[in-house]
């Protein structure tokens, strides 16, 4: 078989991301994640795109509300305007393959590795031992997710850095332990988008979070136009006027959030938005942010509500994009049993 594997991987260019199935979505998830898929469903690769509901239930999920929120991101992903004719669009669970490479991939990581992932330390702080194994082992799952499509690039936020990391550890060991070279690409994270760290609305040094227990901290998908209004005009800033340049934004966290949310909403760069706002206060910058805040999200949240309201496009969705996405994984999943050596009759 080696003599056959090349060394590096050769095969096609592959998009894949998820998003966990736990709660409201808001700007950073839109800005950091969704508007980004959008932009790569067009660049030529497949993108293939995953409610995370196997990595919601390591932290307690209410069954009565499971498949809502399934079904909300789903709709937050068609109402972003991903086509599901080119992205493969599926529930994590409906696909078996994740569960069983997860669980290999668990014999090929190492605890150290884990030990030293940051996301389980802040989500469980002092309270490790009540934490569910798991939360622990998230990242071996999130490997398992992205390899089993072989993919080679993988947008998210800049929170999810580490486990990009992870995942290419697991997949040059398994390759090397294995002695498939170039079996399991080393994918790519794709980090680099307008805003891949939206900041509160409250604390410009903290990430703006669905766990963030202010809601006046975020913009969520489904706040209506007076709430946004309202949560952008309340939005913490300094004194001083904008600057002329980017560096001037250097030390002034909350200002540069604000700039960094108009460009992206915008399609600007910060140097474009500065350009036109340079040296003019919050006073008028809040009520245009707010302004295109509202119009671009807008169309997005009356597109969710209209595909919550029927969810019979969603199951289909949904159901296609499981079926497309079994075709993928499973025969991936079949060459790893046989590689580890699994008695195949
Ligand atoms: P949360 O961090 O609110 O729990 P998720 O973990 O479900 O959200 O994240 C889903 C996607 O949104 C991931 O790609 C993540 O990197 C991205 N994301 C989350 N928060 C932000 C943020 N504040 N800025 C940019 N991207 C973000
Ligand atoms: N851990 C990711 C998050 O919290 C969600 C996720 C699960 C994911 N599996 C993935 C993201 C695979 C990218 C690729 O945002």
């Amino acid at each position: 078989m080696t003599d056959t594997v090349p060394a590096q991987y050769t095969g096609p260019r592959r998009i894949l991301s998820g998003i966990q199935a736990s709660g409201a979505l808001h700007l950073g998830n839109y800005l950091g994640a969704l508007k980004r898929f959008t932009q790569l469903q067009d660049t030529g690769a497949p993108c293939f795109l995953f409610v995370a509901d196997l990595h919601a239930i390591t932290v307690w999920q209410d069954p009565a509300l499971l498949t809502a929120q399934t079904r909300e991101i789903a709709a937050a992903y068609l109402a972003s305007g991903l086509d599901p004719a080119k992205s493969v669009i599926f529930p994590q669970s409906a696909v078996r393959a994740h569960t069983e490479l997860a669980w290999m991939f668990n014999c090929v990581a190492r605890l150290g590795w884990l030990d030293r992932m940051t996301q389980f330390k802040e989500k469980t702080g002092k309270h490790k031992e009540r934490a569910s194994v798991g939360l622990y082992t998230y990242p071996v799952l999130q490997a398992a997710d992205i390899l089993l499509y072989k993919a080679t690039e993988v947008p998210t936020g800049e929170d999810q850095k580490q486990h990009l990391e992870l995942t290419r550890d697991i997949a040059a060991k398994f390759n090397n332990d294995f002695n498939v070279p170039g079996f399991f690409p080393l994918p790519e994270p794709l980090t680099q988008g307008p805003a891949p760290r939206v900041m509160s609305l409250r604390d410009g040094a903290a990430k703006m979070s669905k766990s963030d227990p202010s809601d006046a901290s975020r913009i969520n998908l489904i706040d209506d136009a007076d709430t946004i209004v309202a949560k952008i005009r309340k939005a913490k800033t300094d004194p001083e006027a904008l600057p002329e340049t980017v560096e001037g934004l250097d030390g002034r966290a909350e200002a540069k959030n604000l700039v960094t949310i108009y460009a992206a909403l915008a399609d600007e760069t910060k140097e474009q938005v500065l350009a036109e706002w340079g040296g003019k206060g919050f006073g008028a910058f809040k009520p245009a942010l707010a302004e295109l805040a509202v119009a671009s999200m807008a169309p997005v949240t009356a597109e969710m509500r209209r595909l919550m309201a029927d969810t019979a496009e969603i199951d289909r969705v949904l159901k296609d994009g499981a079926e497309r996405a079994a075709e993928i994984a499973d025969p991936v999943v079949d060459e790893v049993k046989k590689i580890i050596g699994f008695w195949r009759g």
